[in-house]
């Protein structure tokens, strides 16, 4: 560093005995770090000379350490940096991403054990990154986490956006509601699934968004969750302090540590626009460069399927309904009697592929090919599925060829079950089954209660398998979209060929009786903050009975909503989730899902608001064409988008889908209109959107 640099550093932290301060590159953000009278570490974080988080204590419980990581410290160093380099994507919202911040890293020791522990502080433009460090050291070499007790000292009674804590699932409709009422709300706000289990009545997951009363916008999340437990929050709804709270393993404990090693970071994205949040990348920038060296083979997919049909209940993943369990290399199917609902026939399949040829898309998930799922979740089966052995009616190696013949690619189903050990036990076998049959990417699933028995969905030992899982398909040059898995913090910069996730509640619950209205203007600013989700949009037809005269859920959003979701839900993985005979009658409005992108080089933020609405424009990766999309919430809506991020003195048409004017999501969710007309980037569009409505356009360059 030449002698300028360091000055200037020596400049932006100030010392003060046990206390220091430093400031993000743009001078926004200013961190206070202190230690109290008795040692224990805290940092205090302001936002444009407001304070937004109080003084909030730092520090770890260990398990049969009296002492832990909590206090007695003294500072041996604080160590100021700074960092600014812009890297590529692999695939992403931008081709190039900055990474710019201030570090401060204050080396502690505690008194009497000896024992030192970093704690590492990056200040972005767009908030903070923090994280603890256990260096290699004598007297702290093995140590068990009894509970991490970072807090979150919050200003006052926000609003929040929030989904009941949980060790299982992530699959919730949010609550908007101020902080001081999640306790009243709680139960209502927990649903069920087949695998759950809260720890508090105030306890909320991360990526939690906040509000406060003067406008500033709160995100609590965090970064690369490596060998480590998830993190929820648990909020004292007196003093509005969050405590963090890690996910507890089969007996208890909270994280298995050895040194050298680190915490994942604890993340706070801030700003007063909320478009802000959206565009931040601290997440990402908080994760390690790719390993992986030739990415030439991950590349974006947008996908059709024999998927809906079964979770509408139109089709079966089972074969038979011979069978009253299933023992799998003992039971004998080749005797069984076909049901006449399973989904994945040679046939259906073959339909699919013709359809996906003919509209362009890259591939065909298949759910239900395997063996096992007439018994398949809620009796705590170690052995569910072998991943390699399909049903009678379905032919591999007859569909591989069918589908290379037409271009299209086969994408894997590897449900588990939750029997993540089995998993391991036939991860080889599996990949290299996809591999000699032409699958280069797999959805995987982790449905009910986790084995080994007693694990949590996100503890750390089933996060260590998730990331085993990511790694192995990565050898086998696979790409994975994990469902029910742990939600995402930004690994996929480090692995890019995990390529989706779902941890949260997908499209399938419009089938389940439905999602809340405004539930997509909250998940980017949620789950998404992670990384892409596979929420897999596009349903036409919202009265579920017409699939399925059992089934009476509705979908709750209109045509065009649907539509915007290509856009607004970023994913480098998008399905077209409806069956095709939908797509057949809206033949129109289908036309966007088969033109929009599932590769951008630039994404612009034209408007947003958590809970209400989000517009979001995009620029195509592989042409000059820009794409917009917006999901609205249950306010009809009408603004003015403004289209000056369009190339100077270029001509474009915008196709526009938008919500019809008598569009309602409840009693008329298909009225839509498609419009045409000429733009630049001084035009101007004053676009309506019906209650859970929304609206696409296509902005093609006229050449
Ligand atoms: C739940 C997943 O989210 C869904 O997409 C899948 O079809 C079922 N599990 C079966 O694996
Ligand atoms: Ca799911």
């Amino acid at each position: 560093m030449n002698k300028i640099k360091a000055l200037i550093l020596i400049l932006l932290v100030s010392v003060f005995g046990n206390a220091q301060e430093f400031k993000s590159p743009n001078g926004n953000f200013n961190m206070k770090f202190s230690l109290l009278s008795d040692g224990t570490p805290t940092y205090q974080l302001s936002y444009l000379n407001k304070e937004v988080v109080k003084t909030s204590k730092l520090g770890l419980e260990l398990k049969n350490d009296p002492k832990s990581l909590l206090n007695d410290f003294k500072v041996v160093s604080a160590t100021p940096s700074t960092f600014n380099e812009t890297w590529k994507t692999v695939w992403g919202e931008e081709t190039q991403i900055q990474n710019h911040y201030n570090e401060l890293a204050i080396k502690l020791k505690q008194n009497g054990t000896e024992r030192e522990m970093i704690i590492r502080f990056r200040l972005f433009n767009d908030g903070l990154g923090f994280r603890y460090e256990f260096p290699q050291q004598k007297n702290l070499v093995y140590f068990i986490i009894k509970e991490e007790r970072t807090e979150f000292a919050m200003t006052g009674d926000h609003t929040a956006f929030w989904i009941p804590g949980d060790y299982d699932t992530q699959e919730y409709d949010y609550t908007e509601s101020k902080l001081s009422e999640i306790r009243g709300l709680f139960k209502k706000a927990v649903t069920d699934n087949a695998s759950q289990e809260q720890f508090s009545e105030t306890g909320v997951q991360t990526s939690l968004m906040m509000k406060t009363a003067d406008g500033i916008y709160i995100n609590i999340h965090e970064a690369a969750l490596i060998n480590y437990s998830c993190m929820s929050l648990d909020l004292n709804d007196k003093t509005f302090v969050f405590q963090s709270h890690l996910t507890p393993d089969a007996k208890g404990d909270k994280g298995y540590m050895q040194t050298p090693c680190v915490s994942p970071w604890r993340t706070l994205v801030i700003s007063n626009d909320a478009r802000d949040i959206l565009a931040s990348r601290m997440t990402l920038n908080l994760n390690e460069p790719c390993k992986i060296e030739d990415t030439s083979w991950i590349k974006p997919v947008k996908y059709v399927g024999v998927w809906w049909e079964m979770i509408t209940g139109k089709s079966s993943w089972s074969y038979t309904n011979d069978f009253p369990s299933i023992q799998l290399g003992v039971t004998d199917y080749s005797k069984a009697k076909p049901n006449g609902t399973h989904g994945a026939t040679t046939e259906h399949v073959k339909e699919l592929i013709d359809f996906a040829a003919l509209h362009g898309f890259d591939g065909v998930l298949v759910e239900g090919w395997n063996e096992g799922w007439e018994d398949w979740f809620g009796q705590s089966k170690d052995y569910v599925f072998d991943f390699v052995t399909p049903y009678p009616d379905f032919d591999v190696k007859g569909i591989h060829a069918y589908a290379k013949s037409k271009g299209v690619k086969m994408i894997m189903h590897h449900e588990t079950s939750g029997s993540a050990r089995n998993y391991e036990r036939h991860l080889d076998k599996a990949f290299q089954f996809m591999n000699d049959n032409g699958y280069d990417a797999v959805k995987t699933g982790y449905v009910g209660n986790m084995l080994p028995r007693g694990e949590h969905h996100y503890s750390q030992w089933i996060l260590n398998h998730y990331q085993y899982v990511v790694e192995k398909a990565a050898d086998y040059k696979i790409m994975i979209n994990a469902h029910e898995a742990v939600r995402p913090t930004g690994i996929c910069r480090t692995y890019p060929n995990m390529i989706g996730n779902e941890s949260a509640r997908g499209t399938e619950f419009q089938a389940f009786g439905g999602s809340k209205p405004n539930h997509t203007t909250i998940l980017p600013f949620t789950r998404l903050m992670g990384g892409p989700m596979d929420y897999t949009p596009g349903i036409f037809e919202m009265d579920i009975s017409k699939l399925n005269p059992n089934n009476n859920s509705h979908v709750n959003t209109t045509l065009a909503n649907q539509l915007g979701l290509y856009v607004t839900m970023y994913s480098p993985l998008q399905m077209a989730a409806d069956l095709p005979e939908n797509y057949n009658r809206f033949f129109d409005a289908f036309q966007f899902i088969k033109d929009v992108p599932v590769e951008w080089s630039e994404s612009k933020y034209l408007e947003a608001e958590p809970g209400y609405y989000i517009t979001i424009a995009r620029k195509d990766k592989n042409s000059n064409n820009w794409f917009v999309g917006n999901n609205n919430g249950v306010n009809p809506r009408t603004s003015t988008i403004n289209l000056d991020f369009l190339e100077k003195g270029k001509k474009y048409e915008a196709i526009i889908y938008a919500d019809a004017k008598d569009a309602d999501y409840k009693t008329n969710p298909q009225a839509y209109k498609i419009t045409k007309q000429k733009v630049t980037n001084k035009s101007k569009l004053k676009m309506t959107s019906a209650a859970a409505g929304g609206y696409a356009i296509s902005i093609v360059e006229v050449k």
